[in-house]
């Protein structure tokens, strides 16, 4: 087997730190590059774009990434990436822009939809039509559900949701199963023993929180990683028409409660949770009344994600403990974004041979 060097430094100051080479033995050090080059002018809206075994190599790729000095070889040089933000991230755009840097792909960035056309009553199909012109993919975040759309009257060039209202966050779904695959890369096998699948926990709105519904979505396609799921939500209605239909299509048992977080806690392998929704244009704190601290009952080795930012639900008094798994998933963005943005850009014969060794 090829011997992979241990990653150059911890990627998170606090918390748990993950090895990426275990997720690549995982896969037998083998990743299917075809599959990945299927990929080249796809969009990526909503989860369900993508099939698992894709989702799957689109990780092992990440964890390649992370494992190689990859900046050197510019697999995006001449590449421009347009990301436009019309809401506040931290995190999306930046670890968008950091990953098409160090790919050395160029970035025309838009961090405040207030200083485009948009000010002046311009549509969102007339900035698409600019677009075309201008860049070779684009990343929009936008508060509007059906921004998508609307963009895409006119755009031809790939888009990347970088959430849409309260709709979908798809690469956030993307980098939450890239981090629990590194933290337990047996939930890749499909043959997975039944008493090794997980209790997951949810703690949030997924009608009304974009990452929640995205990483849901994720879990209910994987029965054979997922034995049940809790949610806990203090809404009457946490699941909306279409997240009761994939609940029923789903074969992982999903259990519903607005009362009893620290009943459920120490049954659970992994939690995840937020706290903010974007309602009717502005944004509240839903479940509140879910908080995890450092002394909460956790199992012994449970762990917590959280897609951040976070206000009073996720008490820093967990930030020193090893159940803390959200800084090191949002460490791992990067590697998840460079795998999707080399992969959408058609540019995976610019990954060199001597990167592909796993393939042979
Ligand atoms: N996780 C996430 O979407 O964070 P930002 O809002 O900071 O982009």
């Amino acid at each position: 087997m090829v011997k992979l060097p241990r990653p150059a430094r911890a990627l998170n100051s606090k918390g748990r730190v993950l090895d990426p080479r275990a997720l690549l033995a995982a896969g037998a050090n083998k990743i299917d590059f075809e599959r990945l080059e299927a990929l080249a002018g796809r969009s990526l809206l909503e989860v369900g774009d993508l099939d698992l075994a894709t989702i799957h190599e689109l990780c092992k790729f990440a964890a390649l990434l992370e494992l190689t000095e990859i900046a050197r070889h510019r697999p995006l040089a001449g590449k421009l990436i347009i990301t436009a933000f019309f809401e506040a991230s931290t995190r999306t755009r930046l670890s968008f822009e950091s990953a098409a840097a160090r790919l050395d792909a160029r970035v025309l960035s838009v961090p405040d939809g207030k200083v485009t056309g948009v000010a002046k009553g311009e549509s969102l199909a007339d900035i698409g039509e600019m677009f075309n012109s201008y860049g070779d993919l684009v990343v929009m975040r936008h508060p509007r559900v059906s921004a998508l759309d609307e963009i895409r009257t006119n755009l031809t060039r790939p888009l990347l949701n970088a959430g849409n209202g309260t709709g979908e966050h798809p690469t956030q779904a993307l980098l939450d199963w890239y981090c629990l695959f590194k933290w337990r890369p047996e939930l890749m096998d499909l043959g997975l023993a039944a008493d090794r699948r997980l209790h997951l926990g949810i703690i949030g709105t997924p009608a009304s929180m974009r990452a929640v519904r995205s990483f849901l979505l994720l879990a209910l396609a994987q029965p054979h990683a997922v034995a049940k799921i809790s949610l806990l939500s203090e809404s009457a209605r946490p699941l909306d028409d279409s997240l009761v239909a994939a609940v029923a299509a789903s074969e992982v048992e999903l259990e519903i409660s607005s009362s009893g977080l620290d009943e459920v806690l120490p049954s659970l392998d992994a939690i995840y949770m937020n706290s903010i929704a974007l309602l009717g244009g502005s944004y509240e704190e839903l479940d509140q009344r879910f908080s995890l601290r450092g002394d909460s009952p956790f199992a012994a080795k449970a762990v917590v994600l959280h897609p951040l930012a976070r206000k009073a639900e996720l008490d820093v008094s967990l930030d020193d403990t090893e159940h803390n798994l959200y800084f090191a998933q949002a460490a791992g963005a990067v590697f998840l974004r460079q795998a999707v943005l080399i992969s959408l850009l058609g540019a995976i014969d610019r990954v060199p041979a001597g990167v592909h060794y796993l393939a042979s």
